[in-house]
């Protein structure tokens, strides 16, 4: 079976080229970006979207800033940085691996020795650097993920929501990895994708992947996911994550709370599958946590068809937060671990 790879930012030649995830399935095109302002807008518009794709094409969005910087003082060449760095960071409020990828570079700006163009290279390594380790990332959570799902039934029927795929990601993805290497493993009968309102990530983004690879799948609308749970039709639920709080408690789009009530209520296991850097150990509980508000349009209209008449009120929050006793287990490319073991496997992987 072919196996197409996905990967929704990549550096070519001189600059970076994004999937646009906002015409897809219908239409495959691909969105070449030069410049820092023009990643912000990708970032914002969704033409990337996903935590882990958020992070990395941040990171080369910060490269693209720096070269537009026309100097040789360091002093001033940072603080432009800063500039570009404030711009990306205003782009989406809840990933933190954004926050996190544009202090990394931040930071290699600052530490790099050198005259400002040396800088600027040191910071296009730095994120191709953030790149790579991203789909490696991915893969480690892909295989440790397979290892912690139920060992019956020997082939499992998981239900998955959004997208964490190779599109959310560097590629491979995150929950959606896991489903991949249960799929590469003989271990998936099937792969049940929430459609995702309202940006039906699930229906548009996690079916094409799936489809590409011959991944059996099918769409059920949100609201279905409770019925085919009562139904015995879901044995595990693998969902990703934006922002993990210290204690455990994920933040995900919007409808994974209900999801992972309605697991609970029926005894099935709900594991969210994210790397590290999708931990923000300076937040204690998923309170802390900014959650996006989108434009309501997004829920009042379908394409150029609106649903809902004039005058009508809108509350669309894109994220909601899992509280970790929901949650089975946290699988990151260190492994799968009980929620209230993160702040120890950090201890350990930083400084073990
Ligand atoms: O609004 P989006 O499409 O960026 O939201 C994406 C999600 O909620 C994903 O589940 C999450 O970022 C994990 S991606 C590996």
């Amino acid at each position: 079976m072919s196996s197409p790879s996905v990967y929704p930012v990549t550096w070519y030649d001189d600059h970076v080229r994004l999937i646009d995830q906002t015409r897809l399935p219908n239409e495959y095109a691909v969105v070449e970006i030069k410049r820092c302002d023009d990643m912000a807008h990708a970032i914002k518009t969704m033409i990337v979207r996903g935590a882990p794709a958020i992070g990395v094409a941040a990171a080369y969005g910060m490269y693209l800033g720096a070269r537009e910087i026309h100097t040789a003082d360091r002093e001033q060449f940072l603080t432009k940085l800063e500039v570009m760095a404030k711009q990306l960071r205003a782009t989406r409020p809840t990933a933190v691996n954004l926050f996190w990828a544009v202090s990394r570079m931040l930071k290699t700006a600052h530490q790099t020795i050198g005259p400002v163009d040396y800088l600027k290279q040191s910071l296009l390594e730095m994120a191709q650097t953030i790149n790579l380790e991203d789909l490696q990332t991915c893969q480690a959570i892909g295989d440790h993920g397979l290892q912690a799902l139920p060992t019956t039934p020997t082939q499992l029927r998981i239900l998955t929501h959004c997208n964490a795929g190779a599109l959310a990601t560097a590629g491979y993805g995150t929950a959606l990895g896991v489903v991949r290497s249960a799929w590469r493993e003989g271990r998936l009968e099937r792969l049940y994708a929430d459609e995702t309102r309202p940006r039906l990530q699930g229906a548009k983004l996690t079916a094409w992947e799936c489809v590409q690879e011959g991944i059996p799948v099918t769409v059920i609308t949100d609201g279905m996911a409770a019925h085919c749970m009562q139904r015995g039709m879901i044995d595990a639920v693998v969902v990703g994550a934006d922002r993990i709080a210290a204690n455990g408690d994920a933040a995900n789009k919007i409808g994974t709370y209900s999801l992972a009530l309605v697991a609970k209520a029926h005894n099935i296991p709900f594991f969210v599958a994210a790397p590290l850097s999708t931990v923000d150990f300076d937040l204690t509980d998923g309170n802390q946590i900014p959650i996006e508000e989108r434009d309501p349009v997004e829920i009042y209209q379908i394409g150029d068809t609106r649903l809902c008449p004039p005058g009508t009120e809108f509350y669309n929050p894109a994220f909601d937060v899992t509280p970790a006793a929901l949650i089975a287990a946290i699988v990151t490319e260190h492994g799968a671990i009980a929620p209230q073991e993160l702040k120890a496997q950090l201890h350990t992987k930083q400084v073990g």
